[in-house]
């Protein structure tokens, strides 16, 4: 019955008995949408998706066992042909945000209205409707309209942006870097490349969600082809630039070894001029893979003792295992003026000359934050902004001279 054509099949999942009831008088008003499901609880949610494949899901906010927007990202990842529509009884901005960014088509508040309830359904059947029509990959690819252009040759550079120590700015810094090698390089293909395989959340930067990840590859990982490849990459269309997401939860990072990185990565030069990869401070096999097969390694630092020590330590490891200083890009990131551990100080601890200085930009980080837009799009004039683009610039110019150079890389999980 669910599937019947023309029908609007629909779950409710909502706990307030009077709401419920409201909802269901309401969507009783509605031709042709049929009610297949009440739950109470989010688990009973995930249950009926799968059992009767709804083309609609209409989920409250508030629900006992999980909150609607961890429900919503669940549903989409787990039931992609189920739409799903958050209610909530405010339209906040940071819900309405939050629902968008896990994936719900659209978002209504406690009192809609007989009329806006029948469009926005109607809506979300029509495009779980078009998904169901859709080839899922891998029979076809997700981007079908400017598509990478495929180089004959693996020309494409990769650029590695790394933080030994969390939470100091090393994604917004892959992000901006991005954004900024396309403003400095007219007309080249950009892709950034989440490497940070647990809690990847560059995609977030964009305010961008996919279905599908890097995870994907890893099956065919021998055999790459530029279709299947281009199926888990999600376009941001405001900017132009490809995004590859990391797995959608931290279990799964086990899955990409370094070696199968290593050949997505690689794999990526074919198709765009930069390979921009951002990722943690664990060294992971992944991220070992990803500052081995970077020409130029960006190591992102902060004004803190801790910082410090670990970017220190860091260059240890980077010395002892042979690789040169010539492709590392020191950026120190959150610029204070004030604080006691000059820019100087900072240097001479790390015995390491800072190449790119950062300004701390509260306001434009937010701003970014809550727009789901990098600062470079959202704050094009601030000096955080112009000293990305010269940062781009910068890694311009080292690239030409490591490559000129051979600077040696290990090599250590690709041979050919
Ligand atoms: N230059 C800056 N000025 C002000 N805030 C910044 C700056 N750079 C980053 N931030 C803010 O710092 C926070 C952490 O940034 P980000 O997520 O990029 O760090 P990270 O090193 O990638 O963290 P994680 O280790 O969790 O991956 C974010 O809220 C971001 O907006
Ligand atoms: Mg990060």
């Amino acid at each position: 019955m669910s599937n019947d054509r023309d029908i609007v099949s629909v779950i409710l999942v909502e706990n307030n008995a009077q709401l419920l009831k409201h909802l269901q008088k309401t969507i009783g008003l509605i031709d042709q949408v049929e009610i297949v499901g009440n739950a109470l609880i989010a688990q009973e949610a995930l249950e009926m998706a799968r059992d009767l494949k709804p083309l609609v899901a209409l989920v409250d906010y508030n629900l006992p066992d999980m909150n609607g927007i961890n429900l919503t990202e669940m549903l989409r990842r787990e039931y992609p042909n189920t739409q799903v529509i958050l209610i909530s009884q405010d339209n906040y901005t940071d819900i309405v945000l939050q629902a968008i960014r896990a994936g719900a088509c659209d978002f209504i508040t406690h009192d809609v209205s007989v009329k806006e309830l029948t469009d926005v359904l109607k809506r979300a059947a029509a495009l779980a409707v078009q998904d169901r029509v859709k080839p899922q990959y891998p029979f076809g690819p997700a981007i079908t309209e400017k598509g990478p252009v495929v180089h004959g040759a693996a020309n494409g550079k990769i650029i590695t942006v790394y933080g030994a120590k969390g939470g100091i700015g090393t994604t917004t810094v892959a992000a901006n870097l991005a954004l900024a090698m396309m403003e400095v390089n007219k007309d080249s293909r950009v892709v950034l490349v989440d490497g940070s395989m647990q809690f990847g959340d560059a995609h977030l930067m964009f305010n961008e969600l996919g279905q599908l990840s890097v995870m994907d590859l890893v099956p065919r990982v021998l055999d790459l082809d530029r279709e299947m490849v281009e199926s888990v990459l999600l376009l941001n269309r405001l900017s132009g630039v490809y995004i590859m997401p990391a797995p959608p939860r931290p279990e799964f990072a086990e899955k990409i070894t370094g070696e199968s990185f290593a050949r997505i990565l690689e794999y990526l030069r074919r198709i765009f001029d930069f390979v921009i990869v951002n990722t943690n401070s664990y060294i992971s096999d992944t991220v070992l893979s990803a500052l081995d097969a970077g020409e130029v390694v960006v190591v992102v630092t902060a004004q803190s003792i801790n910082a410090i020590r670990n970017t220190r330590l860091f260059f240890d490891l980077w010395n002892a295992v042979g690789m040169t200083k010539e492709r590392i890009h020191l950026v120190l990131n959150r610029h204070d003026v004030e604080s006691p551990i000059t820019t100087e100080r900072v240097s001479e601890r790390l015995k390491f000359q800072l190449n790119t200085i950062l300004p701390d930009d509260e306001a434009a980080a937010r701003k970014a934050d809550a727009l789901g837009q990098p600062i470079l799009k959202s704050s094009r004039d601030s000096d955080y902004s112009k000293a990305v683009v010269s940062l781009a610039e910068q890694i311009l110019k080292r690239i030409d001279t490591v490559e000129k150079s051979e600077a040696q890389r290990l090599r250590l999980f690709v041979t050919a």
